[in-house]
């Protein structure tokens, strides 16, 4: 289970371990506790699912955090 998932500001989602990811392909990443990964919610990065930082870079991605 992960530690803890941080929302950054216009980018990726920062996932903390220790946790087991396993994409779509069914090809498992395993992340220890004490490190992090950086998973795409832009739908840009041509790495998925992690960021490559295309957020920034390509399509300047602005999250919707407007409260209600
Ligand atoms: S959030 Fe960084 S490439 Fe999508």
């Amino acid at each position: 289970m992960a530690d803890k998932i941080e929302v950054r500001p216009n980018g990726p989602l920062r996932v903390y371990g220790p946790f087991n990811l396993v994409d779509g392909d069914g090809k498992s990443f395993k992340l220890p506790a004490g490190e992090f990964v950086t998973l795409c919610r832009c739908g840009a990065s041509k790495n998925k699912p992690f960021c490559d930082s295309s957020h920034r870079t390509t399509i300047k991605f602005e999250a919707n955090t407007k409260a209600s």
